[in-house]
């Protein structure tokens, strides 16, 4: 069974309680890293652990919900091996997995509502990178990351 790291702040309590059940119904397991409380929270501390199930093996794909989906994603991509995208739409989403190989979907609780939320995770884990011409362009990105690693 697939795992799923999902991880948000207190801008998304609400939506997680209806997406988590959600993706477990696809068959997944969820692994909870969010807060659960409406208590603010650091949402570089929740990206940073998202990222680091995803970038360890311990989870497959991971999905990181904050208000806008900018903080925790830029947090994310700080993780070595980390592609998070922020998505507001189908289209997107399917293609973060087709052509970039994204392996963290993120959005926002305060700009999406809860069916276009399910509709993103859905194309985002239904889509399987292509790999050929994309591969050569994502290995690209994974080179930067690794000639700017330390760097301050
Ligand atoms: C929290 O108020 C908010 O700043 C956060 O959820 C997120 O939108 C940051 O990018």
């Amino acid at each position: 069974m697939k795992k799923i790291v999902f991880g948000n702040d207190h801008s998304a309590v609400q939506l997680k309680k209806e997406l988590i059940p959600y993706i477990e119904e696809k068959g997944y397991e969820v692994i909870n890293v969010g807060t659960d409380e409406e208590k603010a929270v650091d949402y570089p501390v929740i990206g940073e652990m998202v990222a680091n199930m995803v970038a360890s093996g311990n989870a497959d794909l991971g999905i990181a919900v904050c208000g806008t989906g900018l903080g925790i994603s830029l947090a994310c991509n700080k993780v070595n091996g980390i592609r998070a995208c922020v998505c507001s739409d189908a289209y997107t989403a399917r293609y973060s997995r087709l052509h970039n190989n994204c392996n963290i979907l993120c959005f926002g609780a305060r700009v999406v509502g809860p069916e276009t939320a399910k509709l993103l995770i859905e194309e985002f884990l239904n889509a399987q990178f292509e790999g050929g011409r994309h591969a050569h362009r994502v290995d690209l990105i994974m080179e930067i990351e690794r000639r700017n690693r330390g760097a301050q």
